[in-house]
């Protein structure tokens, strides 16, 4: 089964073809980085105005890349939702257009289970159940994955998204966007343990997150003591990073642990942190049978090959989207 993907949730224009939710025969992916970087974050309207531009020169050369022509599909699979609604409606009309004219069955798919279900393209694909943690750039939730299509919420972040923490952190010490890649490569120099932060912790709650306190929390500190620099910015990239990771760290092993879940996927952007990744391997292994996946980064961060699995097996559900498809900037799943 041949599904193209595309996804335009963000700042990232994407299109992919996958070969039965397994193996991604192109991965075409237009970051729009550059353009957003002077302005420390991503401007909607910029980035809706790049996607236009952007995006069927990117599905072109997908299906080229891939040695694919439209009548080798199965079907299309778009995102459309969550995300900034500009950019979502970019892909959404390009998708149904396409769908429209190749004559092919139309998909929606939800951003979030595009990155759950991304480490399938991986060689090593866990089996269901598992306890997927998404950290992206808009999202920090827990979910308990039964099988594609079937999630269950266990707890999201109150306020910031983990990727949020990361860039407005950085932005603070004046790193560029975005800034979870700047403090990851500084926080390799440093001393986790320079700097006592406060857990990015929720009292109660017990499966959500909340990092706007360590966000506050780095503020203050650089209010007394200055942006440090050389090894002092280090220590101090370290020791934030440390603490965002201690909180996802201990959430996800907590919630697999009640749930009795032996598979821990890791996900979006945030997914690509070196720490973090290291740091839930070390913890698994305080746990009998416990095995965590972990896809490689360039799967963590935006990209169409996730939204073209999740699409799959949409479709092969049977599920349609018709031309009445719109985009849900805030579609939870
Ligand atoms: O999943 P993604 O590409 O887009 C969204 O759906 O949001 O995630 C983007 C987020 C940004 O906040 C970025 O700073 C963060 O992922 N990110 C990282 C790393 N690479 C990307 N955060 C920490 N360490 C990294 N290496
Ligand atoms: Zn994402």
């Amino acid at each position: 089964m041949l599904v193209l993907g595309i996804e335009t949730s963000c700042d990232e224009t994407a299109a992919s073809v996958v070969e039965d939710g397994r193996r991604a025969l192109s991965d075409v992916v237009a970051t729009q980085i550059e353009i957003h970087r002077r302005w420390g974050g991503v401007v909607p309207e910029l980035a809706s105005r790049n996607h236009v531009v952007q995006v069927m020169p990117v599905v072109d050369e997908a299906m080229s890349r891939a040695g694919a022509g439209p009548e080798s599909l199965d079907g299309i699979a778009v995102t459309s939702g969550p995300g900034l609604v500009g950019a979502l409606l970019v892909g959404v009309q390009v998708a149904k257009a396409i769908a429209l004219s190749w004559g092919k069955p139309l998909v929606r798919v939800n951003h979030l289970e595009g990155h759950l279900v991304a480490v399938f393209l991986s060689e090593d694909a866990p089996a269901f159940p598992f306890l997927g943690l998404v950290v992206s750039g808009g999202h920090t939730s827990l979910y308990a994955a039964r099988a594609f299509g079937d999630y269950a919420l266990l707890g999201r972040t109150r306020d910031d998204a983990a990727g949020e923490a990361f860039d407005k952190g950085a932005k603070l010490l004046g790193l560029p966007y975005p800034g979870g890649v700047a403090i990851d490569g500084l926080a390799r120099e440093g001393d986790p343990r320079a700097i006592r932060f406060p857990k990015a912790m929720v009292k109660g709650a017990d499966l959500d997150f909340s990092f706007s306190g360590l966000k506050t929390a780095l503020l203050h500190h650089v209010r007394r003591h200055g942006v440090p620099e050389g090894k002092g910015l280090a220590d101090l990239c370290a020791s934030y990073q440390e603490a965002i990771v201690r909180a996802l760290v201990e959430k996800a092993f907590r919630a697999a642990r009640r749930l009795q879940l032996e598979r821990v996927v890791l996900a979006g952007g945030v997914a690509a942190n070196s720490r973090l990744r290291e740091a839930i391997s070390e913890r698994a292994r305080e746990y009998e049978g416990m095995k965590v996946f972990l896809p490689a980064p360039r799967l963590c961060t935006d990209n169409a090959a996730m939204i073209a699995v999740a699409g799959t097996h949409a479709l092969s559900r049977g599920e349609r989207a018709g031309p009445d498809l719109n985009a849900d900037p805030s579609w939870r799943l």
